[in-house]
């Protein structure tokens, strides 16, 4: 049997309530014991044989995470993603467990496809892969995927992420069917006619850069539909990239009145507002596009009070090629599996959000939404577990990431909070913790 001692390590998991200093034993990649220092408990005597010791003082541990928004590429998209380098990039990211958009080549809308995704990520993928159906099939719009069949193969949500459903008839449909499944449908909302082929967000600043803007309405009315048709439907509905202020009000407000809508948004959104993309910088182009600082706080708002639940990296990776050129040509999107939590600290270090509610927007709550039983460090589960340094000093270089995607436009930037080892299964994945480990 294979033997892993955690010991002493700060544990968050809002999901059984624990935050604070623990113990965890693992054996064959399942949690068997935890033992939390406060309740008078600890595993401090125990004897085991043929054990892997880890000291973890100091340090924090937390469930792995869950990313329900991961662009993965493959099939169709290899030279800019594969599963085999996304769920790598994903592991170093503290991540381990990973839900990928179906905007690939065949697009993920049918069950031939979802088996072959998740064939891939059993035979080359560094953590668990969980696919997103699309709702339309080709993302066309037209016409309603195979759900049911999707679903069986392994599909967690649907979605035609990338491009809106304009079609209400059929969103409709898809909030209908879904329900069968107990299983969300994710809006991309974006009200195509409205943002036009726009490039950034629209306002004084895309005027005196002369790109086309595209407005906070486009993001605001497909929300505000969407939420009127998961009311109609009674089908569960969940925002991806919220970026706008009115999106946020009317998530609030829907959430007030008892419709079934969850919402998502990403780290750019909290920390970046359409500033970056000033010099034409494309590695802040990205769809939906960064706002203004008044969006910018109500997002973060959003996130202190629960309306927005989940963090989301919205991974997009691309190739140098299609970000080394004019603004309006350019890929819109961030690569961002290497970023995700660093970045997510920076809400715990600046005041708006406490440990735990980070890993409950991190793990806990995506999970749930998904029903995927991951984003826990209970007694029984899949030992996923994180180990971070919450203090530790890091400056993000691109370059170094093992995404294909280098596309970010956090390169260079200083943060405190940094990914020490992950374990999947059970087993430390980087080595990051060999100073710490003793064999018993
Ligand atoms: O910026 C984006 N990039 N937004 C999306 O919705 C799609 C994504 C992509 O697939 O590159």
């Amino acid at each position: 049997m294979e033997r892993v001692l955690l010991k002493g390590g700060h544990i968050v998991d809002p999901f059984n309530g624990w935050d604070g200093p623990g113990d965890i034993l693992i054996e064959d990649g399942t949690i068997r014991e935890v033992k939390i220092h406060a309740r008078g408990d600890s595993l401090e005597g125990i004897r085991l044989e043929g054990c892997e010791v880890y000291d973890l003082r100091g340090l924090h541990v937390l469930p792995g995470l869950v990313d329900m928004h991961v662009h993965l590429r493959e099939p169709g998209f290899e030279y800019k993603e594969t599963i085999r380098t996304g769920t790598r990039a994903a592991v170093k990211g503290g991540i381990t467990s990973v839900c990928c958009m179906p905007n690939t080549s065949p697009v993920n809308d049918n069950d031939t496809v979802t088996r072959y995704i998740l064939q891939k990520a059993i035979l080359e993928g560094s953590c668990d892969v969980y696919p997103i159906g699309a709702i339309t099939k080709g993302q066309e719009g037209e016409e309603l995927a195979e759900m049911g069949l999707m679903y069986e193969a392994g599909c967690v949500a649907f979605s035609d992420d990338g491009r809106p459903v304009m079609n209400s008839l059929l969103m409709r449909r898809a909030l209908e069917y879904s329900k069968r499944f107990g299983k969300p449908v994710i809006s991309h909302a974006e009200d195509i006619n409205l943002s036009a082929g726009g490039l950034m967000n629209e306002g004084t600043l895309s005027l005196r850069l002369g790109l086309r803007g595209i407005p906070a309405e486009s993001e605001v009315i497909m929300i505000k539909r969407d939420i009127e048709l998961a009311a109609l439907t009674g089908g569960r509905l969940h925002i991806a990239h919220v970026s706008t202020e009115g999106g946020v009000k009317a998530i609030r407000e829907a959430k007030r009145a008892g419709i079934q809508v969850t919402a998502e948004t990403c780290p750019h959104y909290f920390l970046l507002t359409e500033e970056s993309v000033e010099g034409y910088n494309t590695n802040a182009k990205v769809n939906p596009p960064l706002r203004t600082e008044r969006d910018l706080m109500a997002i973060r708002e959003a996130l202190a009070d629960g309306t927005i639940d989940v963090i989301a990296s919205d991974h997009a990776p691309h190739h140098r090629d299609e970000k080394n050129c004019e603004f309006e040509l350019a890929a819109p999107g961030i690569s961002g599996l290497e970023t995700l939590l660093p970045l997510s600290l920076q809400l715990f270090h600046q005041g708006v959000l406490s440990l735990s509610e980070i890993v409950k927007k991190l793990a806990t709550n995506p999970s749930e939404i998904l029903s995927l039983r991951k984003g826990t460090l209970g007694i029984g589960a899949q030992a996923d577990i994180t180990i971070v340094d919450i203090n530790l000093e890091q400056t993000i270089k691109a370059e170094a990431f093992l995404s294909k995607g280098k596309n970010t436009p956090f390169d260079g930037w200083t943060v405190n909070g940094a990914v020490v080892e992950t374990f999947f299964r059970g087993r430390p994945l980087f080595g990051g913790l060999r100073d710490r480990l003793t064999r018993t």
